[in-house]
């Protein structure tokens, strides 16, 4: 488990205000096989599609909700001016201090605007439409791409993992999200043209990583909104044909307890356990746990 560095704030010991402690969720019960492996390296995954609508906030808030319940310290930033993840993770303005644009303006360090959420080991930093001003108020600041990989430093040592939900672009946001990660997680609908937006990631990821950060990697894709068509099945063969073994094997379903968890501002795993959308969210998760044991081990 990552050192902890800093406060020892104890991420998410405390519900967010106003959430009944009835949501309250238990912890996901591992076997004793997966909890002997839950040792991992602190990551910090930026979760990209340049498409819209193809589940980038829904996997941000369920991967990191199941990770903070296997008992991973964990951070979400919400860099999306839409805030889907804040309200996702039922943030209501009055519990914000500080957002990710306080981060990128550097107007607050990002303690200020950590704030915890009604899941036990889950962080949040949220965002609000304000983020929208981030493009052009950078505009004049040196090193702009640099400003939320600065900002996260303090903390980084403090989660196991760090997930940051990016906008539908491939603007600055974006930018500064991929030069502040180390992997970046690809949500994948297998519908016409779902290949079209990972190419055009691919090629920013490449782009990034031969200027601005050399280490930046694809962790990997995860299909989601699933539904058993052919043309789904036949554009899962050909991801997986071409992604190979970075293509995480749980596929999410599409599945309405999911789009309801995210209305009702509480991730899946709070709302529906049981549900085949949540059960593969927990799956991934381990997978995604899996991959990051630590070497010293
Ligand atoms: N597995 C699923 N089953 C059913 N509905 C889903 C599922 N995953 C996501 N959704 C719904 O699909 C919509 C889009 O999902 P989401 O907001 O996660 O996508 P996004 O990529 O973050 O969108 P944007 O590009 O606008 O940020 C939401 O209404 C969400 O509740
Ligand atoms: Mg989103």
């Amino acid at each position: 488990m990552a050192e902890r560095r800093g406060k020892g704030r104890g991420a998410g010991s405390r519900p967010a205000a106003g959430v009944p402690r009835s949501r309250v969720p238990r912890p996901i019960v591992l076997t004793p096989k997966e909890v002997s492996r839950q040792l991992v390296r602190p990551v910090v995954i930026a979760v990209a599609n340049r498409k819209g609508g193809v589940g980038k906030t829904t996997t941000s808030v369920n991967m990191a909700a199941c990770l903070a319940l296997m008992g991973h310290p964990t951070l979400l930033v919400d860099m999306d001016s839409q805030g889907h993840s804040t309200s996702g993770l039922g943030l209501e303005p009055s519990d914000i201090n500080g957002t990710a644009l306080d981060l990128l303006t550097g107007e607050r360090p990002i303690e200020d605007a950590i704030v915890p959420t009604t899941v036990s080991g889950l962080d949040l930093v949220p965002a609000t439409i304000d983020l929208s001003k981030a493009e052009v108020n950078l505009v004049s600041h040196p090193e702009r791409e640099l400003r939320l990989s600065a900002a996260l430093d303090p903390v980084r040592g403090e989660y196991d993992f760090i997930f940051i939900d990016t906008p539908p672009s491939l603007g600055m946001l974006t930018v500064n999200s991929l030069v502040a990660a180390d992997d970046v997680l690809i949500p994948l609908q297998c519908e016409y043209f779902a290949l079209e937006g990972v190419k055009d990631l691919v090629g920013i990821v490449k782009v990034v990583s031969d200027n601005l950060n050399p280490d930046l990697r694809i962790e990997g894709i995860l299909l989601t909104m699933y539904e058993p068509t052919p043309l789904s099945r036949e554009i899962q063969n050909e991801v997986r044909s071409h992604f190979g073994d970075s293509v995480f094997g749980p596929v999410v379903p599409r599945d309405r307890r999911i789009a309801e968890a995210q209305s009702m501002g509480v991730p899946a795993v709070q709302y529906r356990m049981g549900s085949p959308g949540t059960q593969a969210y927990i799956k991934a998760a381990m997978e995604l746990s899996r991959r990051h044991l630590s070497r010293d081990e």
